[in-house]
């Protein structure tokens, strides 16, 4: 398999997962660690997640598993929930940015398990974008950006889900959720009871992809309710993303529908690809409102609200 021979000499692959892309190298590598950071220019600040095919060789890198994280794991994984948990040395510092602990992820992707199946060690994988900008669905959007600096780009067709994994970790016995992601809150609770939620929206935040500017387009992007900005911007050329019934029909407005029949699991799909769409149309700026704040939708506000940051 070519991406296992890239992998094992110390290259770098973008790898499938049901979530969005992933930039992945050797994990117990640092040279290839940090050939990731550069790759993405991301700073060093930022830690990585750590991809392994099952709990069992999840314990090869964490000290311990609280029974919490156990039965989610048996309700989720594999599946979008990423788990912070006291790392062993063998987890090079670059990885978690010094901190003690690592992001530990069991991608629900056929092709990235079977990958992670035949390889000695784990994968760090951000996702596979530049630093900042919105993360690729669907392996096209890897090789438009990244594709001359990766090795292979392993194409396992279009995200399932089209949002990065939820992040949770433990705080004095009660789990936090530290970003909002493809397995929405209210399953998780389902099985934990109440978490706590602590997403980190400054510029030099604890959990640094949570930076408050982040899946960012190149365009200006403007998050509120539509009609208000709408008239703000009128005489702009102007792309909107909608969903549902999305008003405005002028040949001046490109709409570009995340889901017709407002559905926030078809919307968490088309997201990061109908902001790429919107970016390379010739709109000036990009107008969103928010989705119903449930399920899904919570993720979907979050991220847009930190495109228009
Ligand atoms: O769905 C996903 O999680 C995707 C796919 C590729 O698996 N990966 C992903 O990685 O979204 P990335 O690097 O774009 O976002 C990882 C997030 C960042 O916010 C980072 O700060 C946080 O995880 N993170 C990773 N390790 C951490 C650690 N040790 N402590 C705190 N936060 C951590
Ligand atoms: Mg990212």
């Amino acid at each position: 398999m070519k991406a296992r021979d890239i992998l094992e000499a110390g290259g770098l692959v973008a790898i499938p997962t049901e979530t969005v892309y992933g930039l992945a190298g050797n994990a117990l590598n640092p040279q290839a660690v940090a050939r990731i950071f550069e790759v993405k220019r991301r700073p060093y600040f930022d830690p990585l997640i750590v991809h392994t095919d099952s709990i069992d060789r999840a314990r090869e890198f964490v000290l311990e598993m609280p029974p919490a994280f156990e039965a989610l794991a048996e309700a989720f994984l594999p599946g979008p929930l990423t788990f912070l948990l006291p790392r062993k040395p063998v987890i090079p510092d670059l990885v978690t940015a010094g901190s003690e602990r690592v992001a530990i992820r069991i991608p629900d992707h056929p092709l990235a398990l079977e990958l992670l199946s035949v390889l000695p060690f784990p994968l760090a994988a951000p996702s596979a974008n530049p630093f900042g900008y919105i993360s690729p669905t669907r392996a096209e959007h890897v090789a438009k950006q990244l594709g001359d600096q990766i090795g292979y780009i392993l194409d396992g067709g279009p995200c399932g889900i089209g949002l990065e994994s939820t992040i949770i970790g433990m705080e004095d016995g009660g789990p936090v959720i530290y970003r909002l992601g493809g397995l929405a809150i209210d399953a998780i609770e389902a099985v934990t009871g109440p978490v706590k939620i602590e997403l980190n929206q400054s510029s030099d935040p604890k959990v640094p992809g949570q930076l408050k500017s982040h899946y960012a387009p190149h365009k200006p992007v403007y998050f509120g309710d539509l009609k208000t900005l709408l008239a703000q911007h009128a005489g702009k050329k102007i792309g909107i993303l909608g969903f549902g019934k999305t008003i405005a029909r002028s040949s001046e407005v490109l709409t570009v529908q995340l889901s017709e029949r407002g559905d926030l699991y078809e919307a968490a799909t088309r997201l990061f690809a109908c902001l790429r769409e919107l970016d390379d149309s010739d709109a000036e700026i990009i107008l969103a409102s928010p989705v119903p704040a449930t399920g899904l939708g919570l993720a979907i506000n979050d991220r847009l609200m930190r495109a228009s940051a």
